[in-house]
């Protein structure tokens, strides 16, 4: 038996090297290939942060075409995968479904990904950004008993899913620009992030050399989980509980009370300690969204308002450095735009695919790369001897 140094819950392990994202939790920074989150935010798009993410740097012209040619060429998916749908129940969360669905592109794409050879990783990955915004509508178009909307090429990533969500038969659809813009400021910031849970299980899977679009599903069943991509459905879940801000202390002081095991949803972050430069964004763009789509007084961003105002200033929450994260003012936006809370961590997963398949791609093209393989600390009974039923108890 050798020595294993015992970290749980890896606060202190660093498990790669990446030259992908970098977050300083004290200063409140988030880099993707050393830009700005609030700058890629402000004045790029999801699809050139994709091409930075997965490539390294952002998109010449010529190359900012080629891929988003490339991209849109892979939106459809195969009419077999459309069936697969038909199998779920109705009522089933979009989230189960959305591990299933992805894990049967596997099926798809398995003899025509040998992930040693770099231009198949290529054609995987661009298929993966290509089509999780399909899976994920065809998703709700199911929860919700509508029929599929078919990709239109000629939107921008953001618009094309909007419409795939709420376009319907028969009537015409109009994106709006400004809707489209948040929803592609929401995929920005949700990219990635570093070596979080998902990304962390992403790699975990892909070690083994397994297939990547089952590695992706694998990421997606973690996200899942309310202390992960869950969050946002939960932070809103609990807005819509507590319903009005005279009720706020009440709320919080069952939080305080750790035998009730409630949680601020939306509060606290393992890395950011000071605050979520994610958070600020969001909260910016849900007054945009609610601005233009006329909501004067949404009674869910007054309590959102005043329960941040009133754990920051609360000795629980300061002294234990928890502040709003990416999650509080999400749920938010995305209600404007019509999405049920069910759908909000598969958003979440369409954004993050292009972190996981980006940080998947780097692990497999790491010299150092071997098999993860954590080790443990034995504490069950030391070696016995078999005893017969006839004396046991
Ligand atoms: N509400 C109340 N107390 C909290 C919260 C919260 N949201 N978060 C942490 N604490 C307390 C916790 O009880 C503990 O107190 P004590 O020291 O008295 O035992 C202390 O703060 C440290 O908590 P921890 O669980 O050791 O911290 P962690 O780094 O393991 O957990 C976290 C980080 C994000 C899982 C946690 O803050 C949490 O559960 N937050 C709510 C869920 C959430 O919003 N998650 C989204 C994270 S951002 C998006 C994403 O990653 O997907």
């Amino acid at each position: 038996a050798g020595v294993f140094t015992y970290d749980p819950g890896f606060t202190s392990t660093a498990a790669c090297e990446s030259d992908i994202t970098y977050i300083d939790g004290d200063a409140g920074v988030l880099l993707y290939r050393g830009y700005p989150i609030d700058q890629l935010a402000e004045h790029g798009d999801f699809l050139e942060t994709c091409y930075l993410l997965y490539y390294g740097d952002l998109p010449t012209p010529a190359q900012r075409r080629e891929f988003e040619h490339a991209i849109t060429m892979h939106t459809m998916i195969h009419e077999q995968m459309a069936r697969f749908y038909q199998g779920f129940r109705r009522d089933a969360h979009p989230m189960a479904v959305m591990v299933g669905v992805v894990g049967a592109m596997s099926a798809f794409y398995h003899d025509s990904t040998d992930i040693n050879d770099p231009k198949q990783r290529e054609i995987a990955s661009r298929r993966m950004i290509a089509k999780l915004p399909t899976i994920a509508a065809m998703a709700f178009k199911y929860h919700i008993g509508q029929p599929f909307v078919y990709p239109k090429n000629e939107l921008s990533y953001a618009a094309n899913f909007l419409r795939m969500c709420f376009a319907v038969p028969c009537e015409e659809y109009k994106v709006n620009p400004i809707l489209a813009r948040a929803m592609d400021r929401i995929f920005i910031l949700h990219a990635d992030h570093e070596q979080n849970a998902s990304t962390s299980t992403v790699r975990l899977a892909g070690s083994s050399g397994a297939n990547p679009f089952a590695c992706i599903a694998a990421g997606i069943a973690c996200l899942w989980g309310p202390a992960h991509g869950g969050a946002n459905e939960a932070a809103l879940k609990m807005l819509e509980e507590i319903g009005d801000a005279n009720k706020i202390p009440e709320f919080i002081s069952k939080v305080k009370d750790k035998s009730s095991h409630i949680r601020l949803m939306g509060f606290g972050h393992r890395v950011y300690k000071n605050y979520d430069p994610r958070a600020k964004i969001m909260q910016k763009t849900a007054h945009e969204v609610l601005g233009e789509l006329g909501i004067k007084d949404d009674p869910l961003l007054d309590v959102a308002r005043e329960l941040e105002r009133v754990a920051l200033n609360d000795s629980y929450f300061i002294e234990r450095k928890l502040y709003p994260n990416v999650d509080f003012y999400s749920g938010i936006i995305l209600r404007a735009l019509g999405f049920p809370t069910s759908m909000f961590t598969v958003l979440f997963a369409v954004a993050r695919t292009v972190g996981w398949i980006a940080q998947w791609k780097e692990m497999i093209e790491d010299p150092s790369q071997r098999i993860g393989r954590p080790r443990q600390l034995y504490t069950g009974s030391p070696q016995r001897d078999y005893v017969q039923m006839s004396k046991r108890g």
